[in-house]
């Protein structure tokens, strides 16, 4: 592996405007399987950003495996996480928003990230019912209305984190799991009504207009270094 004498987790981002590809550079990278998946696409926008994004994702991942882009295989879980097909032992995760997608690549453990953009509490209150806990929401409803929108997606960014690097997906997941809403204290509170120690979360700001948690379950005995990167 290239990159990745890594004791930590790299946290690739970029928008995909920046990406100076055009669709057909794009399709030229993907897979067969990849652009049918882009071909359905009905709206012209969303088809180039996610071929633009799944681009990037081969891009990051080519430095960890000396491989061209276009050579590397995924399979997909059963739940729909990506794995690479030929190097089992180096773990990554993706999350797009809009135009923002973000990797986090490590050979620790299975990772998981998740990037939401910042917007108003009165457009998150569907999502607050079908993801917070009755104590999580009594805590939101407690909070000054100024920091109700970011612990709210802090919590949501940590628990799609933690699902998404188990594989499982947030189906029916997210009520049995309890965090810490505090953006300076991320941590597992419960889950199944279990204490959890066993995870290391992390927020981080991938830009002005969004915030991100990457998660990883750690034996908690070292630090672990994560660090912002950008494909030079
Ligand atoms: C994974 C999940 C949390 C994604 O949430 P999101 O905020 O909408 O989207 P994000 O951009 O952050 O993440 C999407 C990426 O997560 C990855 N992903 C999908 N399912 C995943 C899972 N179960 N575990 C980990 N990662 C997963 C994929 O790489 C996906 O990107 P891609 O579709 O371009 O390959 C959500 O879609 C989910 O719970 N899926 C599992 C349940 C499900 O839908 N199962 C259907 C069987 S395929």
């Amino acid at each position: 592996m290239n990159d990745a004498a890594m004791s930590g987790i790299d946290v690739w981002s970029r928008g995909t405007n920046d990406i100076e590809l055009s669709f057909d550079v794009a399709l030229s990278v993907l897979s067969p399987d990849e652009c049918m998946r882009a071909e359905r696409y009905r709206d012209e926008a969303k088809r180039q950003r996610w071929a633009a994004s799944r681009c990037f994702l081969r891009q990051v991942l080519s430095r960890y495996v000396d491989e061209p882009p276009e050579a590397i295989r995924f399979d997909r879980l059963p739940q729909g996480k990506l794995v690479l097909s030929d190097h089992p032992s180096l773990h990554f995760s993706l999350s797009h928003a809009g135009e923002l997608t973000v990797v986090a690549v490590t050979t620790t453990n299975p990772v998981g990230v998740d990037i939401e953009p910042l917007r108003p509490y009165a457009e998150l209150t569907g999502a607050v019912a079908i993801s917070m806990t009755p104590r999580e929401r009594d805590i939101l409803d407690a909070l000054p209305a100024s920091k109700r929108a970011r612990w709210f997606l802090h919590g949501w960014t940590c628990k799609e984190a933690i699902l998404k690097a188990t594989g499982a997906g947030i189906d029916d997941q997210l009520l049995k799991l309890e965090v810490s809403l505090d953006p300076n204290v991320p941590r597992v509170v419960a889950w199944d009504n279990r204490y959890e120690e066993n995870w290391f979360l992390q927020t981080f700001a991938p830009d002005k207009r969004h915030i991100g948690a990457i998660a990883m379950k750690s034996q908690g005995t070292h630090e672990i270094n994560v660090v912002q990167r950008t494909l030079g």
